[in-house]
Parts: C-alpha cells; sequence; structure tokens
C-alpha cells in the first residue's frame, strides 16, 4: 500500500494546490477523529488525503473511466457528474494506491453516502465537512459535535447537506436519504 508522502507526490499532479491543503486538512481532521473513535490512524490519514484523488478529472474523463472499469453510474450522477469523483477516485485508490477495502467504501462514500457506513467511512465523510480549510455558519457546532457524537455529527451534517439542495433547487440523491433516516432510527434506539 502506497503511503502518505508517496500518494502526496502523485497528488500534485493530479489536483490543484488548493485541493491538495484540502485533502490535507481533511487528512488531520481524520486523524483527530480517529484517535477520539479508537479507529486505524493510518488507515483514516490515508483515505484522508487520498479521497478527492480524482476531484479534477473532467466530465468526459469520469464517465471514460467508469465505462472502461465496468462502474454503473446512477441517474442522480448522470445529471451531477461530478459525484463520479468518489467511485473514480475509489477505483483509483484500489488500483494504483492498493487500498483495503474499508479504506475503498470510505472514498467511495464520501459525498453522498451509502447505507450502512463504517467508522472509517464516517470519519472521512465528517472531516470532508469540517476541515480547517473550509469556513461557514454553523461549522464551530459541526467540529463540537464530531469530538463528541459521530452518529449526531453525521445526522447534523446530512441534514444541512440535504437542505442545501433543496435552496439550490437540486436532486437529493437517495443514498443521502435513506442515510438520513438510519441515522435517525440509530440516535432514537439509543435514546430508548
Ligand atoms: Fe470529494
Ligand atoms: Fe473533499
Amino acid at each position: 500500500m502506497k503511503t502518505v508522502e508517496e500518494i502526496i507526490e502523485i497528488l500534485k499532479n493530479r489536483i490543484s494546490d488548493k485541493r491538495l491543503y484540502h485533502s490535507k486538512c481533511v487528512m488531520n481532521s481524520c486523524i483527530k477523529l480517529a484517535r477520539i473513535y479508537g479507529i486505524d490512524e493510518k488507515k483514516a490519514s490515508l483515505v484522508g488525503i487520498a479521497h478527492d484523488n480524482a476531484r479534477e478529472m473532467s466530465k468526459e474523463e469520469w464517465f471514460d473511466y467508469c465505462n472502461k472499469h465496468d462502474i454503473e453510474i446512477s441517474e442522480n450522477e448522470k445529471l451531477n457528474p461530478v459525484l463520479l469523483h468518489a467511485k473514480v477516485g475509489a477505483n483509483i485508490a484500489k488500483d494504483e494506491f492498493g487500498f483495503s477495502e474499508d479504506m475503498v467504501d470510505a472514498i467511495k462514500y464520501h459525498t453522498v453516502g451509502h447505507v450502512p457506513m463504517n467508522s472509517l467511512s464516517e470519519i472521512l465523510f465528517i472531516s470532508d465537512s469540517i476541515s480547517e480549510d473550509r469556513n461557514y455558519d454553523g461549522i464551530e457546532k459541526f467540529r463540537k459535535l464530531a469530538e463528541e457524537n459521530k452518529d449526531k455529527a453525521m445526522l447534523e451534517i446530512i441534514e444541512s447537506t440535504i437542505n442545501l439542495m433543496i435552496f439550490r433547487n437540486k436532486d437529493i440523491d437517495k443514498n443521502t436519504i435513506e442515510l438520513k433516516k438510519y441515522y435517525l432510527n440509530k440516535i432514537n434506539q439509543k435514546n430508548k
């Protein structure tokens, strides 16, 4: 499996400095959350640095890559091809970086989510929203929640994503809706 340093060298030729900085910030957040929740720190750092490796490919490149590698494209991905950077990036992480299946899943599910998600996937999903390079109203609340209660952080981030999609008049991916239900149930069960 490639190391963080090796992946950074590869990424320098594939993504902008700004996105590489974002990836490093996501990596740092993943490491922090991995320590809190008892998740493998090495895997956390690797998925963090690698998660957006395919983000700057063109629409044509994403579609081509999916066709060549037999990756299924959903209706929502046809309408919003940028979402494909998750599936394509996951496949590259498997083939080129030698990532294990749980790590590949984390990258695959980092945009719209998926039910179920392993804990590595959860901390990547959360970290992508709360990383140091991001700044929006309410981010401090998410950062605090992320360190206190992973499930509640997931739910709040999913809800804010859904609200943003509604505001932008965009379709909400069915995986995201399923995921919201999943965490609502999970939190309600625990409160019983
Ligand atoms: Fe991404
Ligand atoms: Fe990202």
